[in-house]
């Protein structure tokens, strides 16, 4: 581990030393720096190491690898002010890569109160011209660029970033830019064919590296990340499922207060785990609202009452708002438009609940960060807004609750070991994900009671063979969807006109990427013949071939 405060005045000197005028700035924050000045982290505030967002395709996955390694980490965009970082013990940032160069007008820059904090700093390529860029050193255009696999020749000088570490190692580049010239008080540390200085550090815990160590095209890339974690930033690495549990109860506990609290219970995985959650803070004070909204799939109803009122012996009220969720989507047709539509009617419904309760003071939501990020809402001009998740940016505003989303900053698979964690059934945390916006979105163009029916008979045969062929679990989803396409069919020696199913069948590690699923043919060829035979309205089914990107999971 690193010793910044004497380390930043022993680099100080050296750069003085140079007489390297540019890095002025740098020396000047570097040395008005007092401990706690920059960063005041709230008492008991986890140990965390910041991901500076500069619009990187990969900038999230830096993020879990870093929670992979059990250290807490937040992708935050790289403008935010130091103020919004009191929630977190910060034990050093990493500089994502982004598609900028440098010396771009208007391109993300490298605020000065990071600097100022003393705090190590890991530059991933964009992040590491940044780092150069702003302490002095030179960053031109490469002569020829690099994408993909590239050799990695770490130096003689070995540095803590590639201890345990072999001499020479493949990893992922997709860089046009490069160091030219070092930053003072720095030395290369690696080298690649066409970047001379592939990793840069100095004495301060500052290092740079020109290739993505968060994908798995570096396969020893969780070790260069572990390497900065543990022996750069001194991380302790405690962040676990069960931390996690006990630092929400407490946080929920403290906000709750003796208010009272419901839940926005869908069924799936994210409610469940946030209502076991805010249950095991508050107990009694919660109470489970379940809308049948008429967009849930076949036997889904029964299920959600059985496993909560039942089971976990939770409050829950089991509304039937069927029809005013179909008036209120007659005639929509345009996706964001039924998002926003379902959301805002799902809140006023519960609003009605809220009111046959007395006072209701909150308002626990599912919601994780794969929604957050994907409605940009993180505040990151970088990255580009998707879809509207009906649980993030279609709250009405003038909601009357106070929002928890105990599981905001939690990718699914953290969701689902911290749903372990509190007790949740196999059968309960590694159900399959289902949208907010539930069947809604699978039905394309205008939803009808006529078109759910038959979208949920074909639906449950896809989840039946799905489970039949032990295939459930291994996949992240599997559904179906009704096409607004109607074709020519022969069903029984008549000509039919009926209508077109899709399946989506994928796999992913988490919902920002996933590929679709190379079903065997003959489940193919069963869930084919039994939907066209058991939904006479059916006559023809079609398998969805596109990975997300450049499609999504959900059709709308
Ligand atoms: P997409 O379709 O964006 O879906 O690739 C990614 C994951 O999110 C689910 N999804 C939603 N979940 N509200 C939700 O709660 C929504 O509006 C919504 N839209 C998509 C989707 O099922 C997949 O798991």
């Amino acid at each position: 581990m690193v010793d910044t405060a004497t380390d930043t005045s022993a680099s100080a000197d050296r750069i003085r030393a140079s007489g390297d005028s540019e890095v002025a700035t740098y020396l000047e924050i570097a040395e008005r720096r007092e401990p706690g000045q920059v960063l005041t982290p709230a008492p008991n505030a986890p140990e965390s190491v910041v991901v500076l967002d500069y619009g990187s395709q990969f900038s999230m996955l830096i993020a879990r690898r870093i929670r992979e390694a059990s250290v807490y980490s937040e992708l935050i965009p790289w403008d935010t002010e130091p103020e919004k970082l009191n929630h977190l013990n910060v034990k050093g940032f990493v500089l994502s890569g982004g598609p900028a160069s440098v010396y771009a007008e208007g391109a993300p820059q490298l605020p000065d109160w990071v600097v100022a904090t003393g705090l190590p700093i890991l530059g991933i390529c964009y992040g590491m011209q940044l780092l150069a860029h702003k302490l002095g050193g030179s960053v031109e255009p490469a002569t020829s660029r690099e994408f993909g696999h590239a050799i990695l020749e770490v130096g003689e000088a070995s540095s803590d970033l590639f201890h345990e570490l072999p001499g020479s190692m493949p990893v992922w580049m997709s860089h046009g830019d490069r160091i030219e010239r070092l930053p003072a008080g720095f030395r290369s540390i690696a080298q690649s064919q066409n970047a001379p200085i592939a990793a840069m550090a100095d004495d301060a815990g500052h290092y740079g590296i020109q290739f993505h160590p968060e994908v798995v095209h570096t396969p020893q890339g969780d070790q260069v990340i572990r390497n900065f974690l543990f022996e750069v930033a001194g991380c302790a690495g405690d962040w676990t499922a069960s931390s996690f549990v006990d630092e929400s109860v407490e946080a929920i506990r403290k906000s709750v207060g003796d208010g009272k609290v419901i839940c926005a219970l869908s069924g799936g995985v994210d409610s469940a785990v946030a209502a076991a959650l805010v249950h095991r803070a508050v107990g009694d004070q919660l109470t489970c609202i379940f809308v049948d909204n008429a967009l849930l799939r076949l036997g889904e109803p029964e299920r959600v009452v059985n496993t909560f009122r039942e089971q976990m012996k939770i409050n829950l009220l089991h509304v039937d708002a069927r029809d005013r969720f179909m008036r209120e989507l007659a005639e929509v047709t345009a996706p964001e438009t039924k998002r926003v539509r379902i959301g805002e009617t799902f809140i006023r419904v519960f609003e009605a609940e809220a009111q046959k309760l007395g006072q209701v003071d909150f308002i626990a939501q599912g919601t994780t960060y794969p929604d957050v990020i994907e409605s940009a809402s993180t505040g990151s001009n970088a990255a580009a807004k998707i879809k509207t998740h009906h649980n993030v940016g279609g709250l009405p505003k003038d909601m009357q609750f106070t929002l928890i989303e105990p599981l905001r900053n939690l990718f699914k698979d953290e969701v689902r070991r911290v749903g372990k964690e509190l007790g949740l059934s196999d059968e309960m945390v590694y159900r399959q994900p289902f949208p907010g916006p539930g069947l809604a979105i699978r039905v394309i163009g205008e939803v009808t009671l006529d078109k759910l029916d038959v979208l949920r008979r074909a639906d449950w045969i896809v989840m039946d063979e799905i489970k039949k062929a032990d295939l459930y679990y291994d996949l992240w989803q599997s559904f179906a969807v009704l096409t607004n396409t109607a074709t020519v069919g022969v069903q029984g020696d008549y000509r039919t006109y009926g209508h077109l199913i899709a399946l989506r069948v994928v796999t992913a590690e988490d919902a920002m990427t996933a590929d679709w699923a190379r079903l065997p043919y003959d489940l193919l060829a069963n869930i084919s013949n039994r939907i066209t035979n058991e939904v006479p309205e059916v006559n023809r089914v079609v398998y969805d071939i596109t990975s997300k990107p450049p499609g999504t999971i959900e059709w709308e």
